[in-house]
């Protein structure tokens, strides 16, 4: 392997040539204190920090960067860190989706115009992780993922609680009126109790596994809790070696592949992924020019095993437990045969050279192949008269009497009236009939809202019901779960074909063969085609209007239609 000179290092550009432009930026570094022996001739190390103060899950972020800082400097680099867009699932509204593809811009655009030569991402809840690392391949210096890790697991009367999966199901209790505001309030206070991300296996853990098994992290960086100082370690192991990263010229066009890509998808299947791991995992592949579709994420959940017994799709336990229990390393080892081994890392190691030694310390939380929690079943792609560009299911969290099923619609075009109906007690509705909510897409919603594991009416509720089949154009929470299909393209907003069902239509859900249909003749369709009329796009100005004009929909992965090329090939910088 050629090491880089510094001569060859990208920052040089700015601070080596002795003319009035590089004579500004050194004097602007000195403005800060630094001298030019701090930052000439070093790898200048970016630390990409999505913390703020509404980010419940990155609170210990700025004293993460520090850590990152400490490492940067004992590698000889120069640290410097720059806040990034902090994109939060607990207080963003109407979601965080509208804004994965911003900080995807802003990671790239903030990469490009600095005198940066390699960046460490600090990201972790739900998007930033996609967000920060579909940005980092196009702009492609070398980088390195540092995950914010789950939070310590949720408690309260002695219960273990886990993120989002038990909000719910307390919920469920609470409006069927089994439990008292005391309660109600004590699991508040008691669900997320750390620094970190949501500790079941929601989207910020799918995520960071996914971003582990791309070979972006420190081996098995995902699972540490945030709160662990091992998380401190890794954090200052991250700016040691990502200054060498830069040496090596290890840029992230040699790690991603089409082999990384579908290890993080398998990884992604075995964990019992979150449903919205195959709108982000489509994106990231295609930022780096691998085709990934919807129909090999089908394949590989029904080959897949899961073998995480992490809630929602596991019984049992949450991410603290799965770390203890060895994490992603052991996990993967678990799967060893199912993956490319020979992929690049961070390391500067292969993925099977990384997973050398690692071990589960116990199988009832990663379980071995021969007792999985479930043989397949993580995600499904179905496909029919509903969804012709297909939708998603996870038949893992959903109860096997749905599995196939035929029963009328009950369709509501917004999420208001939808959740007026589910709260009256007197609304006519069997455990058969299948709650339809649309104009949740990518533009309905918009920006793809986490609206899909809709409440299970209170007329259900109260007759002791748990679980429906619901259908929608929208995403849900990875800690969702239950019977609930998702992603439905083309969405109804745009004039997709669930823009034509009305309620009292019958809808066949057949699992085994992934269809999905309404049982509606093609007459009848065209004529309700015909009289279609579609709403305008939602924004006059701002994001919200450039968003909606350039957003693809879910099978392609929601980027934007400028953005999706290999490792940001298409874009040139001037010469200065
Ligand atoms: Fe941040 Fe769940 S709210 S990871
Ligand atoms: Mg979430």
């Amino acid at each position: 392997m050629t090491r880089k000179t510094p001569a060859d290092l990208r920052s040089a550009r700015w601070f080596a040539p002795d003319d009035l432009r590089s004579f500004g930026h050194r004097s602007r570094m000195m403005q800060l204190g630094y001298g030019e022996e701090d930052f000439r001739d070093k790898p200048v190390i970016g630390i990409l920090n999505t913390w703020s103060e509404l980010n419940t899950c990155h609170s210990h972020f700025r004293e993460r960067a520090q850590d990152v800082k400490r490492g940067v400097l004992q590698a000889g680099g120069f640290p410097v860190e720059m806040p990034a867009l902090s994109i939060d699932e607990s207080n963003i509204k109407p979601t965080s989706m509208l804004y994965r593809n911003m900080l995807a811009m802003e990671t790239e655009e903030m990469i490009r115009c600095h005198p940066l030569d390699g960046v460490v991402l600090m990201g972790g809840c739900d998007k930033t992780t996609p967000g920060l690392v579909m940005g980092a391949i196009s702009a492609g210096v070398p980088m390195i993922y540092l995950p914010a890790g789950p939070m310590l697991r949720g408690n309260y009367a002695g219960k273990f609680l886990g993120s989002g999966s038990d909000a719910w199901k307390y919920w469920d209790e609470r409006r069927a009126g089994n439990i008292s505001d005391t309660e109600w309030q004590g699991v508040q206070g008691g669900i997320a109790r750390s620094a970190g991300t949501c500790m079941t296996m929601g989207t910020a853990s799918t995520m960071t596994a996914i971003a582990d098994a791309m070979g972006l992290t420190l081996p098995g960086a995902s699972s540490i809790p945030a709160v662990d100082s091992n998380h401190q370690r890794m954090s200052a192991t991250c700016g040691r070696r990502i200054v060498e990263m830069v040496w090596e010229d290890l840029t992230p066009d040699k790690i991603i592949n089409a082999g990384a890509c579908r290890n993080a998808a398998v990884v992604a299947m075995a964990t019992g992924c979150s449903t919205n791991a195959v709108v982000h995992l489509i994106a990231m592949a295609r930022r780096a020019g691998v085709p990934m579709q919807l129909e090999e994420l089908d394949e590989l959940g029904r080959e897949t095993p899961l073998i995480a017994n992490v809630r929602p799709s596991g019984k049992d336990y949450l991410m603290e437990d799965f770390y203890y229990a060895g994490g992603l390393r052991a996990l993967m080892k678990q799967i060893e045969s199912r993956l490319d081994t020979s992929c690049m890392t961070v390391t500067g190691k292969t993925m099977g050279e990384n997973l050398e030694g690692a071990e589960v310390y116990n199988d009832d939380v990663i379980r071995p192949l021969s007792n999985p929690v479930y043989k397949e079943g993580s995600l499904a792609v179905l496909k029919g008269n509903l969804c012709p560009s297909g939708a998603v299911i996870k038949p893992a969290a959903c109860d096997p009497k749905f599995h196939v099923h035929e029963g009328p619609a009950l369709v509501f075009d917004n999420y208001p009236d939808m959740k007026k109906a589910v709260d009256d007690e007197t609304l006519d509705i069997t455990p058969d009939h299948v709650m339809v909510l649309r104009n949740a897409g990518p533009l309905g919603g918009p920006g793809f809202p986490e609206w899909g594991m809709l409440p299970i009416p209170k007329a259900l509720i109260k007759q002791g019901h748990r679980d429906m089949l619901r259908l929608s154009d929208a995403r849900m929470s990875g800690t969702s779960y239950g019977a609930c299909v998702l992603h439905m393209a083309p969405e109804a907003y745009i004039g997709g074909p669930l823009a034509l069902l009305k309620t009292g239509d019958i809808i066949r859900l057949d699992l085994p063969n992934r269809t999905l249909d309404m049982l509606v003749d093609e007459e009848e369709l065209a004529a309700r085609r015909a009289a279609l009329v579609l709403p305008e796009p939602r924004f006059q100005r701002g994001w919200g209007w450039m968003f909606s004009r350039h957003v693809t929909q879910a099978d392609q992965g929601c980027d934007f239609d400028f953005l999706q090329s290999d490792f940001g090939r298409t874009t040139g910088e001037p010469d200065i």
